[in-house]
């Protein structure tokens, strides 16, 4: 098991003068933690602070509801990290499935008492440091249905690690790209969109506006009904407060994900998030991955190759997941494509808010969409798939985008 695929590399373009670096053990990191850091991020509404008040990490990890483990209970938890207990590999680290006492959250017996996952931070200083804090910061706060729930963290002497609940059916990139398990039918590929774009448009639409700038497929974790829950805030981010526009930080995310604005000034919105849902929801629709460097020329990128085929209802079917075996509504497959268009803009200002996104989505689990066909150029009636009824429940635009994206190259350390 392991994070191989070429596809997650991070971005990291030195763009501005933040103490930011990426995370990934083969770019730049400061080698040691230091002992006390303070973040500028989510603080919460009971202190009364703002969204960009720096607080030292004994703040935030007294503040937050989470339980401090010690490093000894969490090696019992799980094993002693046993190889058989690895659930998964990612730039932090492993990540290592456990058990504990419900009510105490001491360790337990394997296979009794609550199930969670401990991801191991790398020994890799600063930056895996600084993730590791600002995650704590976020979901030791942050609660809703669709973000993973933190149980707690453990800092202990070099020891950095973060303890969740278990996700049964692990991420959306195993289900979508990996050979084994069943392919995803389209019913539960709009579940999941919808749960994610639920928790994206919770994390926006806060009074504290938080940007994720990390979501991808690997980030959405599933639960034994394929509920989408996002997981990984160490990249999250507090949104512009004032009359800010953008937030400028240095570039951080995955390629192929990340907002092509966003990579090339380091300006930082919302709508960088909606960038990034847009590509997911073409992985959704096409079962490729944002990057796939075995591929060649134009379909290494998806979004490149995805974009000419997906504003014309008589193309789309070849962009569609084969493994779907047809199996999936013209219209709700057409209305995706356009909201994944809108998503996609080259101007940031033109994609919807995930809100928007989230109440077209939800349209689409009307009863009038759910009939399949196998073939999309056999719909005669499919001429108007932008749904006039649609608009009356969200305000987005479903008219396809006139041209296809300019593309920028990312610059990647
Ligand atoms: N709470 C969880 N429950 C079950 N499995 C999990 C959980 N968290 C992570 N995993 C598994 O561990 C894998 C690695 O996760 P991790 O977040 O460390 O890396 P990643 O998302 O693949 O990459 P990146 O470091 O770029 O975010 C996931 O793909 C998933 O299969
Ligand atoms: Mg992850």
């Amino acid at each position: 098991m392991g994070n191989c695929f070429g596809s997650s590399t991070k971005v990291d373009a030195t763009l501005s003068t933040s103490s930011e670096s990426s995370r990934n053990p083969s770019k730049i990191s400061n080698k040691s933690a230091p002992s006390n850091i303070s973040i500028s991020s989510y603080s919460g509404k009971s202190s009364g602070e703002g969204l960009s008040t720096p607080r030292s990490e004994a703040e935030i990890l007294s503040s937050s509801n989470v339980k401090p483990f010690l490093f000894n209970e969490l090696k019992s938890a799980t094993r002693n990290f046993r190889p058989d207990s690895l659930l998964g590999e990612g730039g932090f680290g492993y990540v290592f499935k456990g058990w504990i006492d419900e009510t105490t959250l001491n360790a337990a017996k394997p296979g009794s008492g609550l199930v969670i996952a401990v991801k191991k931070l790398k020994p890799e200083g600063y930056q895996g440091h600084k993730e590791w804090l600002t995650e704590v910061n976020y979901l030791g706060q942050l609660h809703h249905p669709n973000l993973v729930k933190l149980v707690g963290y453990c800092s202990d002497g070099d020891n950095r690690l973060l303890v969740y609940e278990f996700m049964p059916k692990g991420s959306l990139e195993n289900h979508l790209f990996r050979r084994g398990p069943q392919p995803l039918s389209w019913a539960i590929r709009m579940k999941v969109a919808i749960g994610a774009a639920r928790g994206l448009s919770f994390l926006h639409e806060a009074e504290e506006q938080v940007i994720y700038r990390d979501f991808k497929a690997s980030n959405i974790l599933l639960d034994g009904e394929f509920n989408a829950k996002l997981s990984d805030f160490g990249l999250a981010k507090a949104g512009p407060t004032g009359d800010r526009t953008h937030v400028s930080t240095r570039v951080m995310g995955t390629q192929g994900y990340a907002a092509p604005e966003y990579v090339a000034t380091g300006r930082l919105t919302t709508k960088s998030d909606v960038y990034s849902f847009g590509v997911v929801l073409i992985e959704l629709l096409s079962g490729r991955r944002a990057v796939d460097k075995t591929k060649t020329g134009v379909e290494q990128n998806l979004v490149d190759w995805a974009i000419p085929y997906m504003g014309d209802k008589r193309k789309l079917f070849r962009i569609m997941d084969t493994k779907l075996e047809g199996q999936y509504p013209q219209k709700g497959a057409y209305t995706c494509a356009t909201i994944a268009l809108q998503c996609l803009s080259h101007e940031s200002k033109l994609r919807p808010r995930m809100a928007e996104v989230l109440a077209t989505l939800e349209q689409l689990q009307a009863p009038k969409s759910s009939t399949t066909h196998s073939k999309v150029e056999n719909r005669p009636s499919f001429n108007h798939v932008c749904l006039s009824p649609l608009k009356q429940h969200s305000p987005m635009n479903m008219k396809p985008l006139a041209s296809p994206l300019p593309r920028r190259s990312l610059l990647v350390k």
